[in-house]
C-alpha cells in the first residue's frame, strides 16, 4: 500500500519535477520548489532532453540526491489533468525500490493536484509476489509519495490525498488478481480473498457455490465452469450506506483462465488469458473504492467466475443451456464463455436490485471480445448501451478519471444473426462486428427500463506491450476509476 502526503518543503531526497518545452526552449516546471536549475538545463540540453511524454530522465542534485525530470510535452505551461496524472506515473515507475519521493509537478487547482497524486500512487505499483527475495526488495514499490503543493491546507487537498491513496490501494488490487496466474487463482479462491478483505471495507459478501448454482438454475455458470476441476462461483459484495441517493449493480465477467473450452484457442497467446477475470476484479476494486470513500451511493458487484476448460465434461458446441430466468441458449462456441456467465449474472443482479427498490443503473464490466481489440486497440475501450444519458454521465466520468472509453452502436440488424433454430439465442452470430454482436446477446438479458452499460475492456485491462505513465506491464486495473468517478458524480447531484 502506497502512502500519499502533502508538503510544502522538498521532504525527502529525491525531487521530481516536470519539464517542458516552451518556444522550443526547455523549461523546468517545478510549482515553484527550488533546484539548483541553471546548471541542471545545460546539462538536460546537452543531454537532448525532449520533454516528450514517458520521457524520465534522472540527475544528481546538489539539494536531493536526484532530481527526476518527467516530462510534460509542448504544454506552455497549462497542463491538463491527465497528462500530470501520466507524467507523475511514469516518474514513479522509474523509482521502484525507493522509500519515499517528493513530487513538485505543476498545477492549479485540487483536480490536478489530485491527478497528480493518483498518477505516482498508481505509478508505484510492482507485482512481486512470485519473485525471490533479492529481485523483490529491487522492484519494491515507492512506499510514500509526497506532493509539493501550495493546497496543503485546504479540507479538498487533504480528501484528494486521502482518495489517492484509495484509488491505488483498490486498483493495486485488481492488478495483483490479474496479474496471479490460474494456477494461483481460481474461481474459488478469488471469492475467498475477496470476501475476506470486503469486511476491513464494509461491505458484505456472500459466496455462491457450485452446488446452489446449479440448484438455483445458474446454467451460464455451470456450463462455462463444468470443465475444470476448480468449480465455479458466484461472488456478490454489497455496499449499502443508510441515506443511499442510488444504487447501481456492477456486474463483472471472471474466467480466471479461458482456455476457449472445446473451440480451444491456439497456444500462442493463450497465457493473456489469465487476465480473463479482469471485469471481475474492477468492478470489486470498485465497490470497495466506493465504500472507502463513504459515498452515499449503494451498490452491488456481482462476480460470476469460472475456468473454461476442456474435460470430458466440458460444454460441447451445440448443447444448450438454459440462464437464470428461464431463457436457453445454443451454445454454438464454447470460446464465447463471457456472455454466458454474465447473462445468469445480469438476471440475478436486477432481481436483487428490484427487491432493494429498484436500480438506477446496471454495468457490466469485460473482456469480452477480440473484435473489441481490432476496433479501438489496446488503449481505448468500448461502452454500449440502452441508455444515451446513463451513457454521457459515465463517459463524463471516465474522461476526469483519464481512461479513454468510446460509445459504440448496438445495430438492431445484427440481433437476428444471433437466433437459433432450436433456443432462444445462439451464443454466436455475425463475426463483422463481433463486439456489437456480444454487447446485443447481454442486452437480452437486460431489462429494458433499467439503464445499462455494457463496457468491453479486452484489449485495455491487460498491458502486454511496454509501460507508460501510470500504466504498468501486465494488469492495468481499467475500469475502476470510471466507476468510482460515476458514483462520485452521482453523489453530488441532489
Ligand atoms: N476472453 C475472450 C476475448 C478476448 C480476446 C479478451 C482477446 C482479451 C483479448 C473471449 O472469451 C473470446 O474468446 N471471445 C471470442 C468470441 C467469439 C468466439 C465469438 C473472440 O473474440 O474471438
Ligand atoms: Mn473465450
Ligand atoms: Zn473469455
Amino acid at each position: 500500500m502506497v502512502k500519499v502526503k502533502l508538503t510544502t518543503k522538498v521532504d525527502s531526497d529525491i525531487l521530481v519535477v516536470g519539464l517542458t518545452k516552451v518556444n522550443n526552449k526547455l523549461q523546468i516546471e517545478s510549482n515553484g520548489a527550488q533546484l539548483e536549475s541553471v546548471s541542471l538545463l545545460t546539462t538536460l540540453n546537452a543531454i537532448g532532453a525532449t520533454a516528450k511524454a514517458d520521457e524520465v530522465i534522472k540527475l544528481p542534485g546538489k539539494n536531493t540526491k536526484l532530481v527526476i525530470f518527467t516530462g510534460l510535452g509542448d504544454g506552455s505551461s497549462n497542463f491538463n489533468a491527465e497528462t500530470l496524472r501520466r507524467a507523475a506515473g511514469a516518474a514513479a515507475r522509474e523509482l521502484h525500490g525507493n522509500k519515499m519521493a517528493t513530487f513538485a509537478l505543476p498545477h492549479k487547482s485540487v483536480v490536478e493536484l489530485s491527478a497528480i497524486a493518483e498518477g505516482a500512487a498508481l505509478g508505484s505499483y510492482t507485482f512481486t509476489e512470485f519473485l525471490g527475495n533479492t529481485k523483490a526488495e529491487q522492484k519494491a514499490p515507492l512506499g510514500s509519495v509526497s506532493v509539493y503543493s501550495k493546497f496543503t491546507e485546504t479540507a479538498q487537498a487533504k480528501a484528494a490525498a486521502k482518495r489517492a491513496e484509495i484509488i491505488a490501494e483498490q486498483t493495486f488490487l485488481v492488478r495483483d488478481l490479474i496479474n496471479t496466474p490460474p494456477s494461483h487463482l481460481t474461481p474459488d479462491s478469488f471469492s475467498q480473498r475477496l470476501k475476506k478483505l470486503s469486511s476491513k471495507y464494509g461491505v458484505k459478501a456472500e459466496i455462491i457455490t457450485d452446488t446452489a448454482l446449479k440448484k438455483s438454475g445458474f446454467g451460464g455458470i455451470i456450463a462455462v465452469g463444468q470443465g475444470s476441476a476448480n468449480p465455479p462461483r458466484l461472488l456478490h459484495v454489497t455496499y449499502s450506506p443508510a441515506k443511499a441517493k442510488k444504487r447501481y449493480a456492477f456486474v463483472g465477467k471472471g474466467i480466471t483462465f479461458d482456455t476457449g473450452g472445446l473451440a480451444l484457442k491456439p497456444a500462442n497467446g493463450m497465457e493473456a488469458m489469465k487476465s480473463d477475470m479482469s471485469g471481475a476484479a474492477a468492478v470489486i476494486g470498485a465497490v470497495f473504492a466506493i465504500a472507502q470513500l463513504k459515498l452515499p451511493i449503494a451498490v452491488d458487484g456481482w462476480a460470476p467466475l469460472a475456468e473454461n476448460m476442456v474435460s470430458d465434461n466440458a460444454t460441447r458446441p451445440s448443447d444448450v443451456i438454459t440462464i437464470y430466468g428461464g431463457k436457453t441458449v445454443e451454445v454454438l462456441n464454447p470460446d464465447a464463455e463471457g456472455r454466458l456467465v454474465l447473462a445468469d449474472a445480469l438476471v440475478k443482479a436486477a432481481e436483487v436490485g428490484k427487491k432493494s427498490g429498484g436500480l438506477d443503473g446496471i454495468i457490466d464490466v469485460a473482456t469480452l471480445t477480440g473484435a473489441q481489440v481490432v476496433a479501438l486497440g489496446t488503449r481505448t475501450s468500448a461502452v454500449m448501451t440502452n441508455n444515451e444519458e446513463f451513457s454521457s454521465q459515465f463517459l463524463l466520468a471516465a474522461e476526469i478519471a483519464g481512461e479513454s472509453f468510446w460509445p459504440m452502436p448496438l445495430p438492431v440488424e445484427l440481433r437476428a444473426s444471433l437466433d437459433s433454430p432450436v433456443a432462444d439465442l445462439a451464443n454466436i452470430g455475425d463475426r463483422m462486428g463481433g463486439m456489437l454482436v456480444a454487447g446485443l446477446f447481454l442486452k437480452e438479458f437486460i431489462d429494458p427500463q433499467t439503464p445499462w452499460l455494457h463496457l468491453d475492456i479486452a484489449g485495455p485491462a491487460y498491458n502486454e506491450k511496454n509501460a507508460h505513465g501510470y500504466t504498468p506491464v501486465g494488469g492495468t486495473g481499467i475500469g475502476l476509476r470510471s466507476l468510482v468517478q460515476l458514483a462520485e458524480l452521482a453523489s453530488s447531484q441532489s
